[in-house]
Order: C-alpha cells, then structure tokens, then sequence
C-alpha cells in the first residue's frame, strides 16, 4: 500500500513522476504529494486530496520543474486522508521525507522529538522520520550518514526516499519490510516502490534488500547492506509486460485482467508439464527430495490467496491423501499452533509482500517445519526470497485492487503442487495424474468459453441493480468458490454478500431469504448435485431468487425466480477455476451498473504491506 517514486536527473522530472504514481496508484489513492527542488535550490511541495488527477491538475495550473525530487500516493493508515497528512513530509524547509509502512514507536519518538522543540505538522507516523533525521543532522551533517543513523532507531516497516536542499546530488532511499526499488537510466536514477512505476524511463532495476540504504546520485549508485558494509545488489534487466499498465480497449484493468486468464493460465502451466505428468522440478531442484518426505501441507494466505488454499485444501486431501489445514495469515501469526511432523508450510500471495502472511512465513521458519513454499505472483519479492521453494503463478502485473488473474493462477499452481506432491509420495493414481494433466492442457480453452458468456452474465448482473444483500452458495470445493465470488462482490460493488456451503443453509441462514436477496450458486456436475438441488428448493420455497452457473450436462432449467447460465462441461477436479470467470464477471458487471470506482474501490489498496 501506499506508492513511492523518485528521481535525480539533468532534466526536469516531475512528469516521470506524476506519470509513476498514477502506475502505482492501484496501491493507496486517498491523496498526492510530490517534493521537488527548483532550479532556485528551493524545496517546493504540492499535496492534493484525492486521486493523482487531482495533484496532476494542481501542477498544471502552478507548475513545479525539478531535477530531484520524491513523490508518494497514499492509503492512510496513521491520520485520516486530508492534504496535511499527505506525504512527502517536510522538516523545516530544506528537508523532504516519503514513507510507506508504519513506524511502530512513533508516539515514543514524537514525544522525544517535540522535547527538542520539533513542532508536528500532521497526525502521521511519516512526520518523526523527517524530524529525526533533521536532529541526526545536527550532529552529522552528511545526509547519508544522518540517515544511517535515524533508521537505527525507528521500530517497524518502512520504504522511505529522503531528498534535501542542502545535498541536492542525492535522492536516498532506505528499505526495511517495505520493498524499494532502483531504475538505472543514463545520466539519471529513479527509485520506486515497485518497478511498474519506472517502465516509462528504464528497463534495468536493481532491488533492495532488507535493512539496505541506498545514494542515488545522476550517475551513481552506492548501496550499503543492513550491517553497514558496502555492497552491489544485482542489475536485473526486464523485458516483458511493459503493456500491463495499459488498459488498451479494456474500460476497466478489472475486465482486462479477467479476461488475460486463458492467457496467463497457459503461460503458468508451460514448461511444468510432461506428457502425462507434472515436472516437479519446476519447483527447484530440491522439491523432489522434499516433497518425498512431507506428510501434513499448512497453507496460510490472506483474502483471495486465502480462497485459493482453502479450494488446495480439498485437492489435497481429496486427490494426493494429504492431510492439509488452511488459515488467514493474520490469525496463524499470532496463534500458538502445533507443527505435525513432516509439515510443508506454503504461503499464497499474488504480492509476495503482504505484511501478515511474510510475518506468518517467518514465524513458520521458527516453528520446525519441514520447508516453506511460496505460491506467488512476484519473482523478487521478499515471500519468494524468504522462502526454501516457489513456483511462480505468471499471470503477469495485476493492477486492479480486485485479485482475478492472479486468483486463477495461484489455483493453476496448487493443481500442480497437488499433483507433484500425490507423485512423488506415490498417493496419486497415475492415470488420474495422466487424466488431469490432459485437462488443464484443455483448460484456457475451456476459460475462453466461460469468458465467451461475458454478455449473459452483463444482463445477469441487472437483477442486482436494487438490491442490497447476497448469499453465495457452494458444495465440496466450490465453496472456497463461492467465498471467493462474495468477496469479489461486496468490495467492487459494496453489496453485501456472504458465502455459505450450501448445505448450512438450513442452520441459520434461510432466514434472510426473500424476494430481495438473490442467492447465487455454482453448480457442477457432480456426486453433490442432487444435493444442491434440494438446497436450491429450499430457497424456491421461500421466494428467493436464484442464479445458477450450471454444468451443461446438470439439467437445469430456467423457471419463474430460477435463472439457470449454462456452462462448458469440465473435469470436477477442475471445476473450481473455471466457475471463478462467471462470478469475477458477475461482480464486474453489478459494479459498472452501480457506478462504483471498479479498479480502485474504496477504503482499499492492492498489495496490503502493513499489518
Ligand atoms: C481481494 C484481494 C485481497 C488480496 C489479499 C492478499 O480481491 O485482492 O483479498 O488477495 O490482500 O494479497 P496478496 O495475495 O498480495 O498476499
């Protein structure tokens, strides 16, 4: 959350980073900053309320060239979103700090540093940073040395980028829980939160690591590591998906993204599968040995990826024999849990940097399990670093705060992880091994048919135009499914909707039904079918409204209250990735009718990095 973006150069350079925060804003979008020096040496900031336009059309009417300066769109976490609680943060005039993450002993250091005749601006945690590195100034005027110091005592998360009057070569950057990352240009360096704000000015990153504090000069780069020694971080060179920040024809990254899933889905199945079966080197040369030995899979995620692990909970059990317990990272991190031996602990993130599920990886590194795996979008975050194995769901840069692609691909990932695992210990069948392989080489196709219903479930989507409650309903490995469409809905169009496995409808939940509340259903074709059915009755009873995504072979029909998508047959063991299309697109759709912000819905924030 929250979006930082740098820059030190010949020319000006508050285009490239206007143009970076509204790439990063996906990230945080309740307010703008930007600090800049002007060619009078004089440190200049505008902050706006609101989305980037709105800094954009501030700077159009009172322009601010610069040739260093730092820039931050932010999702308020200390201070509620208003113009003096946006960053950059200023100490004095000559001093400009952005931050992203939150400083734990903020209010300790606020009281020592108004003891020192600081006086606070903003209600932030940010506004400490700035202060105590003014007073480190004091005793050591070298910036980069000031800074080396301040970072010592300051508890927590934090990415920050630090610009000063007085040392106008420099841009620095600290990284602690909070990535940052470098792009390399030619007479001019940037600096980022993520390198998707940088694509415009370079292809060519350098990331840093935890604790790394960084001098970032026109035509230099020192960095140094979290024990003070000096150190060169790798140069990576990225060729691929420079169209992500684009929407091309797509009116929303949402649609777009849901529709990139056949793509994406057969870009993370190539090269892991063999002619009838998964290569399981594809999670690195040790998985084989590893994964001979494991007995118990711990899954612990967050959100979507948390509904990822819940379906890979039934794939386990079900298809490999191994018994698997799932849980919300934020719970699982400060739970005492007990270990079975021989547990494989894996974490699900599109981001790789969510705070709860990075804290509950390290807590799991203490814990004794056998190895960690991260399922995960991001190739250099620090889930995948911290982590024994990964395999990397492809599914490229997700951009809309709602995880579809990136929900899809993780699914895709743990079907191989279920199928590795059932291999090597030898609990899987190996014709349904065979079986299945064949099928998910089938599966893009079968998501382009399920995309192929886009209009269907648009005019759908109009029986949700009034209404302000939902119940999703699912059986077996469709409920994690249903959870999955329910949160979708509720935080793209603020309908309140709650997902139920099917057959505890009658424990409680039938009571809210009526003519108001329409109760959406997955249904494949399989042994819970008839099952279903009768739940559905219950809810025809009662005057409910049902949509059902239904297996063309189930034999459903449309009737009075009952209306009944067709689609493609599918495997059951794969059902669950391609019922996900109907109710992304379900969500999408109720959204535009509502007229709510689809790629950047409200109180929200892609990639949550604090905790
Ligand atoms: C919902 C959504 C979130 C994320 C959750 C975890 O559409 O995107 O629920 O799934 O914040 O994020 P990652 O997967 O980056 O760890």
């Amino acid at each position: 959350m929250c979006g930082i973006v740098g820059a030190v150069a010949e020319r000006s350079i508050t285009a490239v980073l206007v143009e970076g925060l509204k790439r990063l804003e996906y990230r945080g979008y309740d307010s703008a900053g930007v600090a800049l020096l002007d060619d009078q040496g004089v440190l200049q900031r505008r902050r706006r309320v609101g989305k980037v336009s709105e800094l954009e059309t501030a700077l159009s009417s009172e322009p601010l060239p610069g040739r260093l300066g730092i820039a931050h769109t932010r999702w308020a976490t200390h201070g509620a979103p208003s113009e003096r609680n946006a960053h950059p943060h200023f100490s004095g005039s000559d001093l400009a700090v952005v931050h992203n993450g939150i400083i734990e002993n903020h209010e300790q250091l606020r009281e020592q540093l108004k003891g020192l005749g600081y006086v606070f601006s903003s209600d932030t945690d940010t506004e400490v940073i700035v202060h105590l590195l003014d007073h480190k100034l004091k005793s050591q005027p070298d910036l980069t040395a000031a800074l080396k110091e301040a970072v010592k005592e300051l508890h927590g998360a934090y990415g920050l980028a630090v610009i000063s009057a007085k040392q106008p070569d420099r841009l620095l950057a600290a990284r602690s829980g909070s990535p940052l990352v470098i792009g390399l240009g030619l007479g001019e360096n940037f600096l980022a939160s993520d390198q998707l704000a940088l694509r415009q000015v370079t292809d060519r990153f350098m990331y840093l690591e935890e604790g790394d504090i960084a001098e970032i000069r026109r035509d230099s780069v020192q960095v140094w590591a979290a024990d003070g020694q000096p150190v060169v971080r790798e140069t990576v060179q990225y060729h691929e998906g420079a169209e992500a920040a684009d929407k091309g024809a797509y009116r929303h990254f949402m649609l777009k993204e849901i529709h990139e899933q056949p793509k994406v889905v057969q870009r993370t199945l190539e090269g892991r599968l063999g002619s009838d079966h998964v290569l399981v080197q594809a999670f690195g040369p040790l998985a084989a040995e590893l994964f001979a030995k494991v007995r118990n899979v711990q899954i612990v995620a967050c959100g979507t990826s948390y509904h990822a692990g819940m379906v890979a909970r039934y794939w386990l059990e079900e298809l490999a024999g191994i018994p698997c317990q799932v849980e919300v990272a934020s719970e699982f991190r400060y739970r005492k849990v007990v270990v079975q031996p021989d547990t494989l602990f894996v974490s699900i993130s599109q981001s790789g940097e969510t705070a709860d599920t990075l804290a509950a990886l390290r807590n799991g590194k203490e814990l004794g399990y056998l190895a960690s795996l991260a399922i995960c979008n991001v190739g250099i975050s620090s889930l995948v670093r911290e982590s024994d194995l990964c395999l990397l769901t492809l599914a490229g840069p997700e951009i809309g705060v709602a995880s579809t692609k990136a929900f899809t691909t993780q699914l895709v990932a743990l079907m191989l992880l279920t199928l590795s695992l059932g291999q090597v210990r030898g609990t899987l069948d190996k014709a349904l091994e065979a079986e299945l392989v064949d099928e998910l080489r089938r599966l893009p196709t079968r998501l382009g048919e399920a995309l192929a219903m886009d209009s269907v479930v648009d005019k759908i989507s109009e029986l949700f135009a009034e209404k302000h409650h939902s119940l999703f309903l699912g059986r077996g490995a469709q409920y994690p499914v249903a959870m999955e469409g329910a949160l979708k809905l509720k935080e793209i169009s603020y309908i309140h909707a709650e997902a139920y496995p099917a057959g505890e409808l009658k424990h409680g939940p039938l009571a809210l039904v009526d003519s108001d509340m329409p109760v959406v259903t997955v249904a494949p074709n399989n042994e819970l079918l008839e099952k279903l059915k009768s739940n559905l009755q219950e809810v025809r009873a009662r005057g409910g409204e049902l949509i059902v995504f239904a297996d063309e072979q189930a034999g459903m029909r449309n009737g009075e209250g009952t209306h009944v998508v067709n689609m493609p047959h599918i495997h059951d063991a794969l059902a669950p990735i391609l019922y996900t299309i109907p109710l992304q697109l379900l969500s999408y759709y109720v959204a535009v009718l509502k007229g709510t912000d689809v790629d950047q819905p409200r109180n929200l924030a892609k990639s949550v990095t604090v905790e």
